[in-house]
């Protein structure tokens, strides 16, 4: 698969993260912030998690597809939980091994697959699944409208997808939304409203969730626990990448502490 140079570096930053959140002091601040520890790149936590399995309605032998699952989640989780089929999708391959590693661990190996493919090119067939989610993957993939057209194509009639996404708050001033898409995930910034690239993507908007309030706590937690385990996270991410991770993480929280930046829980289904 021919990749652009965006989704190459992309690629090779998130191989790099799943290597770099497979130690234990990596994992330990997971398991803090997020109630559980895959290696997790999102803001999805347990409870967030559970939500999701609610709103998808996923029961036994439904077939769900987690878009940009890195290492697994919460796809597996989801499986875990309700019982229901799962295809994790992703572009690193490093993650996606974990994926599979962690799959057979918590035998799920007969009930879920792992896909290396562009989720903007899904290979999969028209209407195949029952339910799609994805965390954070809008705000970090150039193309997402390419990525909720392909969405729609596989769901069959009457799918739900449920994803979560950060994104620039409307109407800042060109100061505010520079700052804001220097703190925010890498392609924070969309051409459109997702209320507008639901429309243009054929999906039906059931609901909008503000949970900029729950972002905010747990990346201050996490801020709160980088600081505590500093020495043991330095040596396991080095010192630069530790350095940079909390320069980054403060530059983040600030930015949504001054309302530059929001994070949205979203509903859609099938017209
Ligand atoms: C914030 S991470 C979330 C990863 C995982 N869902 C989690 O919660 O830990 C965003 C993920 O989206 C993936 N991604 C971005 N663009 C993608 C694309 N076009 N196709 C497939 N995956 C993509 C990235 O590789 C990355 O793993």
């Amino acid at each position: 698969m021919a990749l652009t140079r965006e989704l190459n570096e992309l690629v090779c930053r998130y191989d790099k993260y799943a290597e770099l959140h497979r130690s234990a002091a990596m994992r330990d601040l997971e398991r803090s912030v997020c109630g559980c520890a895959y290696g997790s790149t999102s803001w999805t936590t347990r409870r967030e998690a559970e939500r999701i399995a609610q709103l998808l309605e996923l029961r036994p032998a439904a077939k769900l597809l987690d878009v940009g699952a890195g290492t697994g989640w919460p796809g597996l989780y989801l499986a875990e939980l309700t019982g229901c089929d799962v295809v994790v999708v992703d572009l690193p391959l490093g993650g996606l091994r974990l994926a599979l590693e962690r799959a057979a661990a918590d035998s799920l190996s007969q009930r879920c697959e792992v896909v290396a493919a562009d989720g903007a090119a899904l290979p999969f067939k028209d209407a195949s699944f029952d339910a799609l989610s994805h965390s954070d993957v809008l705000c970090c993939t150039p193309d997402k409208l390419g990525v909720l057209r392909s969405c729609r194509r596989i769901a069959r009639d009457g799918a739900r997808m449920v994803f979560t996404v950060i994104a620039l708050t409307p109407l800042l001033a060109d100061s505010e939304r520079r700052t804001a898409i220097a703190s925010g995930p890498t392609f924070v910034d969309s051409p459109d409203d997702y209320a507008v690239l639901f429309d243009q993507s054929g999906w039906c908007m059931q609901e909008r969730t503000d949970i900029t309030a729950e972002v905010l706590q747990s990346m201050r937690t996490e801020l709160e626990g980088m600081q505590g385990s500093a020495e043991a996270l330095a040596k396991a991410l080095g010192s630069g990448e530790f350095a940079e991770r909390t320069k980054r993480r403060q530059a983040t929280i600030a930015a949504v502490d001054a309302g530059l930046l929001r994070r949205e829980l979203f509903v859609a289904r099938t017209g």
